[in-house]
């Protein structure tokens, strides 16, 4: 097993500052890296939608001068006739270097990683994690405020089914001084258990509130998120909830000038068109930034497996003892994963899939 990126959290906020420079580097010297993949191949499997990830991982592997190979829709792939995770990346370590995946099932880049030789990258699993958005959303801060430290940032709309919302706060738990404003409807707030585990863990100020308009003035980040219809079991529910909040000119009146808007995209209705005119808007810069970091992240991984730098150790683990019930959880569709538990809390017997981090309290 070489070294992957899962989850952020793996990476130590050193590393990501190395990333952040490498990037950076990239931006104002593209021509330096531009032979440095040379010979290697990235495969992209993306068993569901992408525009952004999936070309900007593609654009950053062909201007490293490596080459790409993949598939954008599992109905082409011998996934539509069954084959498990665990096959495909024993296969793809036969035909590339480095694979990134997206897939719908929550651990699916995370059972790849224990199968394959070769780095796996997490482009998005389910509702669990997106680490290389992470990537982006911190070099986008970085590069449009100068800083990672001292902000107060906003967090608006889903934020119950909200992968990059769980990965960027992850994230930025281990930044000086972060103040975190929750705005989401009752219906979509963040789950306890990234409460507890990241906002309590590291002792970050938070609030929660429904208003948008009344957490606008104190912030630096504005971080809009998209209602993910696709997470929800309810259409009517999405249907509710799809507008709780769009972000327009006359919003953004009471803004700090220096604020800066951040988006995942793709945008849906939560930002008005108008709104892409305003300097603060920097969601299109983000989905640049996006590429930088996947530059710097593949070149990494790649120096890293010629390195023998061993696979991230998930320790403290239980096998046999509980079965993960998330109908998300990869372990619901591929047959032959031993069901298995972290422990994260000793004291009070809490444990988390190793794939999905659902839940489990020992009695
Ligand atoms: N931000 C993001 O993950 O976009 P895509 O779904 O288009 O890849």
């Amino acid at each position: 097993m070489k070294r992957s990126l899962i989850d952020i959290t793996e990476f130590s906020v050193e590393e990501i500052d190395q990333l952040l420079k490498t990037a950076c580097d990239i931006s104002e010297n593209p021509k330096k890296y531009s032979e440095v993949c040379r010979g290697k191949k990235l495969a992209t499997l993306f068993f569901e939608p992408s525009t952004r990830t999936r070309l900007s991982f593609e654009a950053a592997m062909l201007e490293l001068g490596g080459n790409v190979i993949g598939f954008s829709d599992a109905g082409t792939s011998s996934a539509s006739k069954g084959e498990s995770i665990a096959d495909t990346a024993k296969m793809i370590s036969c035909y590339a270097d480095i694979m990134a995946m997206r897939h719908p099932k929550e651990g699916a880049p995370y059972v790849a990683s224990l199968n394959a030789s070769i780095p796996v990258i997490n482009a998005g699993d389910g509702g669990h994690c997106h680490p290389t958005q992470t990537l982006a959303d911190l070099l986008t801060i970085y590069r449009e405020l100068g800083r990672l430290e001292n902000l107060t940032v906003g967090f608006c709309g889903d934020l119950k089914y909200g992968r990059t919302v769980h990965s960027l706060l992850s994230a930025l738990a281990r930044y000086k001084n972060i103040k975190i404003v929750l705005i989401a409807p009752e219906e979509l707030k963040l789950p306890k258990y990234v409460k507890y585990e990241v906002l309590d863990k590291y002792n970050m100020e938070y609030v929660e509130t429904t208003s948008l308009e009344e957490a606008m003035p104190q912030l630096d980040v504005l971080y809009m998120t998209r209602i993910q219809r696709e997470r929800f079991d309810s259409y009517d529910e999405y249907e509710r909830l799809k507008d709780s909040y769009i972000l327009t000119a006359e919003k953004l009146e009471t803004a700090k000038q220096e604020m800066r808007i951040l988006h995942p995209l793709p945008r849906v209705n939560e930002i008005s068109v108008k709104v892409d005119e305003d300097p603060r808007a920097a969601y299109f810069r983000q989905a640049l930034n996006g590429k930088l970091m996947r530059m710097a992240l593949i070149m990494k991984l790649l120096k890293e497996a010629e390195e023998g730098v061993p696979a991230h150790e998930v320790t403290d683990v239980v096998t046999e003892e509980f079965v993960c019930d998330n109908p998300r959880c990869i372990t619901s569709t591929e047959q032959e994963i031993v069901h298995s538990f972290k422990c994260v809390n000793r004291e009070n017997g809490i444990y988390r899939c190793v794939y999905c981090e659902a839940k489990k309290v020992k009695n």
